[in-house]
């Protein structure tokens, strides 16, 4: 996968595919934490971060909710492997740890587990369960930590039936925009 385009065409041929155990699609799973992203004003690469956090589980080809069958698919490792030549660590790292942050909120966020979707219960305990203190340290002090929390809450809220672009088409031209967005600002800088 060396450029956008393979992207985009992964998520026209795959963004159909049953997003977790959660009633949506993986596309609409995508559109919806890139909106938050957006709404809460993120960057624009941290808005690209989170509308492909999930890339990695379109590049396999394991059925809808690998956790179901007790497999971690490590997607996060894959997503970010694809991303980081495209787009830099801006983009590829909050991906490749918003699993971790997650580990690391269930830890250290009293209340945040009890949010926690069922699959996202079930994949965390697959996952490697919450941190360690010594564990939250190391993350908290990684650079883009914070941006894969921002992430992963959004991440945890785009799970809404029925909020979605007017069509796949639409969001996937949403997605080539930004894209195109952070593609020349990589350049510019
Ligand atoms: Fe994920
Ligand atoms: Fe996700």
């Amino acid at each position: 996968m060396n450029h956008a385009s393979d992207i985009l065409s992964l998520w026209a041929r795959k963004g159909a595919l049953t997003y977790d155990g959660e009633g949506i699609s993986q596309l609409e799973h995508a559109w919806q934490c890139g909106q938050l992203a957006l709404q809460a004003g993120a960057t624009p690469a941290l808005q690209l971060a989170s509308w492909l956090h999930d890339i990695g589980h379109l590049m396999t080809d394991l059925p809808g909710s690998p956790t179901l069958h007790g497999i971690d698919d490590r997607h996060e490792n894959l997503g970010a492997q694809a991303l980081l030549p495209l787009w830099g660590a801006a983009v590829a790292e909050p991906v490749r740890l918003h699993v971790q942050a997650k580990r690391y909120m269930v830890a250290a966020r009293p209340g945040y587990a009890d949010k926690l979707s069922v699959d996202s219960v079930r994949s965390l305990a697959l996952q490697g369960g919450p941190m360690s203190s010594e564990e939250c340290r190391a993350f908290a002090a990684l650079p883009f930590a914070l941006e894969a929390q921002q992430l992963r809450a959004w991440d945890d809220s785009g799970k809404r039936v029925g909020w979605f672009a007017a069509d796949a088409d639409a969001a996937l031209a949403e997605l080539q925009a930004l894209m195109a967005l952070v593609s020349s600002r990589a350049q510019a800088g």
